[in-house]
């Protein structure tokens, strides 16, 4: 791994405070155009609150956030479950993207299945998040079926369904 590059587990409450702050950045800037003000708002305070953090951690999920020269660069939270790991977040800061960090996160997370006896990722991803499914396609994934989530308050997630196995 290049030194000027690490991911690190999300477990301490600085840390888990350094992925709030990434998530607000880069859903408010990536996600207002596609889902709109309002639902980002709403998701942010009900998915990605510290509180919100600190309890799917408790439930199991795994947090990871990724470093480069030592800051906050992005982050990426995934379950094992008995099939798959189900990859949950994926993100990288708007001007790191296309420079591999997502694919070296995407490395480290396959490598997290495949210790855990996986073979296969599974995620959802917004219907008209087109740059993100170009690359998810490019690193191996394959549309398996649209997926419409109510998350409340009137808002859903309209998605589709990836996957990728080995
Ligand atoms: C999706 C995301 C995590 C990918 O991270 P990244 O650092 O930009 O990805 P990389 O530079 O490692 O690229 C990975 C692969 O995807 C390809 N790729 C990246 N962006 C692409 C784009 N816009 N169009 C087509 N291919 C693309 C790269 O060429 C690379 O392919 P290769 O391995 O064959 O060379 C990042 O773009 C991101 O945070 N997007 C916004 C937030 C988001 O939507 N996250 C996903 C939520 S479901």
């Amino acid at each position: 791994m290049d030194r000027d590059k690490e991911i690190i587990a999300v477990t301490e409450p600085v840390e888990i405070a350094q992925v709030v702050e990434l998530a607000d950045d880069i859903w408010r800037e990536h996600y207002t155009s596609i889902i709109g003000e309002d639902q980002v708002n709403y998701m942010l305070h009900k998915f990605q609150s510290a509180d919100a953090i600190k309890t799917q951690i408790g439930e199991g999920a795994r947090y990871y956030m990724l470093l480069h020269n030592n800051d906050p660069a992005g982050y990426c939270s995934f379950y094992l479950k008995e099939s798959e790991l189900f990859l949950s977040k994926i993100y990288v800061r708007k001007n790191l993207r296309g420079k591999g960090l997502g694919g070296m996160m995407m490395r480290f997370i396959q490598d997290e299945a495949k210790r855990n006896g996986l073979h296969q990722i599974g995620l959802t991803v917004n219907k008209n998040n087109a740059r993100s499914i170009a690359a998810y396609i490019k690193l191996g994934f394959k549309k398996i079926k649209p997926l419409v989530m109510d998350i409340g308050n009137g808002f859903v997630m309209d998605d589709f369904l990836m996957k990728k196995s080995w």
